[in-house]
């Protein structure tokens, strides 16, 4: 697992650079205690799933995308565009990341200004790359020219799809706003692909019997196997440290907006490598505030201070 000593050194330095997130009311006497604390964005596109944590405070923004879209009930391009509305709607002025489904740049050009007019807090998500993938046609590039063109055109872009830190750092060159890369995708790759046979250090999904459990990412393996120590080695999180690290080498002020997170572990451990954001589904942040020794601990203070109702 990272350890707070893996931080590396100008992560204070560079987020003192960053905007504040939490400012000060006015009037108030005391500064805000966590005014550069990173953001939490909820990663989902029901809006039933936002509501709630929206009006508990938890969430500062929300990143949506097609699978997720689509997971919404959105079954057409037009029902999409409702979904995104409402949610742009209801999240301002926090900002909302809508994904860009056109492959070529005048199209996606076009896309992303027609999403950019639903709200002044609309974040256009762009792919890094993989478009030749789709079609040998395609440029490789695709991603980082419309980045670069909705720089120049004002527009905040979050690049997504990052499963390497270059990844992130030419997207970053080319003007993104944010970076998202998918920690927990990498954890499932190295899951399905890890090798039983070799020590601890291969796999986030090492288990203490060296069997990996049947069923795929198994949440319950994968914290035991980051309680092992092993995660360090290679995980999800060394995408998130490495490219904070490049980020502060350079003062580069493109958020790193951790994405695809599978465990509270996870959360822990992109705030110890200094992420910016930190996209989470909405049923583990709806989580995060209980702990089985905290309701443990609830249930003694409560029974104790019967006491002083006599
Ligand atoms: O924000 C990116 C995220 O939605 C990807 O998550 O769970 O599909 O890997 P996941």
């Amino acid at each position: 697992m990272l350890k707070p000593l893996d931080i590396h050194p100008g992560v204070g330095d560079r987020r003192a650079v960053m905007e504040e997130v939490n400012r000060t009311a006015a009037g108030k006497k005391l500064q805000h205690p966590a005014s550069h604390a990173p953001r939490i964005f909820a990663d989902t596109a029901d809006i039933e799933e936002i509501r709630p944590l929206q009006e508990r405070g938890v969430i500062s923004g929300v990143t949506t995308n097609p699978t997720l879209l689509k997971r919404a009930g959105a079954d057409s391009w037009e029902s999409a565009m409702k979904i995104m509305k409402d949610i742009v709607d209801l999240v301002a002025p926090d900002p909302v990341s809508l994904e860009l489904t056109e492959l070529e740049p005048v199209g996606m050009i076009e896309q992303a200004k027609k999403l950019a007019g639903i709200g002044e807090n609309v974040v256009v998500k762009v792919p890094v790359g993989g478009y030749k993938a789709i079609n040998e046609e395609l440029d490789s590039f695709t991603g980082l020219r419309v980045i670069n063109q909705l720089w120049k055109d004002d527009i905040k872009t979050n690049c997504t799809l990052i499963f390497n830190s270059t990844q992130a750092f030419w997207a970053a060159n080319a003007g993104a706003t944010y970076v998202s890369p998918f920690l927990g995708r990498v954890a499932d790759y190295l899951y399905q692909n890890d090798q039983v046979e070799r020590p601890p250090g291969n796999s986030l999904y090492y288990v203490e019997d060296h069997k990996i459990p049947e069923g795929g990412a198994d949440r319950v393996a994968n914290t035991a196997y980051v309680a092992m120590d092993g995660a360090r080695k290679d995980s999800g999180i060394r995408l998130i440290n490495e490219i904070v690290a490049i980020f502060n080498n350079y003062r580069i002020k493109t958020e790193v907006l951790a994405a695809s997170f599978r465990n509270a572990v996870q959360v822990t451990e992109c705030l110890l490598a200094g992420a910016d954001i930190l996209t989470v589904p909405a049923p583990l942040l709806m989580g995060v505030t209980d702990h089985p020794l905290t309701s443990q601990g609830m249930a003694a203070f409560v029974e104790d201070s019967k006491v002083f109702e006599k």
